[in-house]
């Protein structure tokens, strides 16, 4: 049989792929531990639960609107101009199966073939995959450890051609855990509004940051016309399973995106938006608990990498990973990352999962208990002793 030349183009996921090389080495008796995961491991909070079954019982099994039930559209909104202090209304927010159809869809409303879009690099892979799918072309914005692991603000401004249409941006950034500041986030503005650019903001690790203040580029005056606002409740819920999220964009795009639903999959399950209600209007304090956790064990985690010899690792800002500095291991990112699954038995991610600039580091994932990331840096630890030990 014959398939399409474009989905040839699309790419896979490296946390989806070390994931089915895990479950088969797991299958034959090898205990592994999961610091390669993109999810929290905590429950979705009981009252979340709660309202998606009382959603059921209550006969909310049908279609809803393409966009997104009305209550839930607002119940966005509101949310968005609490925590990102701007005036948007339900008219500007579409529901959808998860951040990620908010990625695909922004992208597909606004990207043609031989467009270029500038995306972070290192950076989630989806952006890229999807830019590649259109025939469009990715161009890549480097991340420095050095700076944070935040663009250069000189060297970005070079990476504008002609054909530029949009700059993506991820903060809390997955993989390395770095935030934008507010002088880096007007830059993009800046530059974006000067050459009529798109934004694409995924702030799906909006509520995941510590010891510093989440700052969206929509907020700034003027940047809402341009931006596509990606949020979702995967993460800052515990709800990677349910698949819910929604974007916040002019009300065109809006329409467009409604437009894509009804094409694809008519609309986001129905009974699941009173969960996105409930846990957007109720009680926060499961967040709140969930980031000290994390706070804990982001300090295991760095501290014990730091205490491993040839590697380094920054204390990330936001988001559950930690990436490190492998360099003086002398093995490359792959090469790290195998020698990990197959001695030490811990998954982790290669740094170059997320592009080229990911080579040398290593994404680790600590949404897992103390103790097993206490146990993964006890064998990495000595794995890479018993490897130099044999040089
Ligand atoms: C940066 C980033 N954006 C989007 C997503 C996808 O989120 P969702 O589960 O809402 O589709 C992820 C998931 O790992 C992510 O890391």
């Amino acid at each position: 049989m014959q398939y399409s030349d474009k989905i040839q183009l699309l790419q896979s996921e490296g946390a989806f792929e070390v994931l089915a090389r895990v479950k088969k080495l797991e299958a034959t008796g090898k205990k592994i531990i999961h610091l390669q995961i993109g999810e929290p491991d905590f429950d979705t909070p009981p009252n979340i639960c709660d309202a998606a079954i009382a959603g059921i019982k209550a006969g909310k099994t049908h279609y809803s609107a393409s966009a997104g039930v009305m209550e839930a559209r607002q119940a966005a909104a509101e949310y968005i101009n609490k925590t990102r202090n701007i005036s948007v209304t339900a008219e500007n927010v579409v529901i959808l199966p998860g951040a990620k159809t908010g990625i695909f869809g922004g992208l597909l409303a606004t990207i043609n073939a031989g467009d270029e879009v500038i995306i972070p690099n290192p950076g989630y892979p989806t952006y890229e995959s999807i830019i590649r799918y259109l025939g469009a072309r990715p161009v890549h914005m480097s991340l420095y450890e050095e700076n944070d692991f935040r663009f250069k603000a000189e060297e970005l401004k070079k990476l504008v051609t002609p054909k530029t249409k949009m700059i993506v941006i991820n903060s809390p950034q997955n993989p390395t855990g770095g935030v934008l500041t507010a002088e880096d986030l007007e830059t993009i503005y800046q530059l974006a509004k000067d050459n009529d650019h798109w934004i694409l903001s995924d702030e799906i690790y909006s509520r995941i940051l510590y010891d510093t203040e989440f700052v969206s580029v929509a907020s700034i005056p003027g940047a809402l016309e341009r931006t596509i606002l990606c949020e979702g409740m995967s993460k800052t819920y515990a709800m990677t399973g349910w698949r819910l999220g929604y974007v916040v964009v002019p009300t065109k795009l809006a329409d467009y995106l409604f437009k894509l639903a009804i094409n694809n999959y008519s609309s986001t399950n129905t009974f699941i938006q009173d969960a996105l209600i409930e846990a957007l209007t109720g009680p926060q304090n499961a967040i709140d608990e969930m980031v000290k956790e994390f706070t804990k064990r982001r300090k295991v985690i760095v501290e014990g990498l730091n205490d491993i010899e040839g590697i380094s690792c920054l204390y990330p800002k936001g988001a559950f990973y930690a990436f490190a500095n492998i360099k003086d291991t002398g093995l490359t990112s792959e090469q790290f990352a195998e020698l990990m699954l197959e001695k030490a038995g811990v998954a982790c991610l290669a740094g170059t999962a997320f592009g080229a600039s990911g080579e040398g580091y290593a994404r680790f994932s600590y949404a897992n208990s103390v103790e097993n990331i206490q146990l993964a840096l006890s064998q990495m630890k000595s794995t890479l002793a018993s490897v130099k030990a044999s040089y």
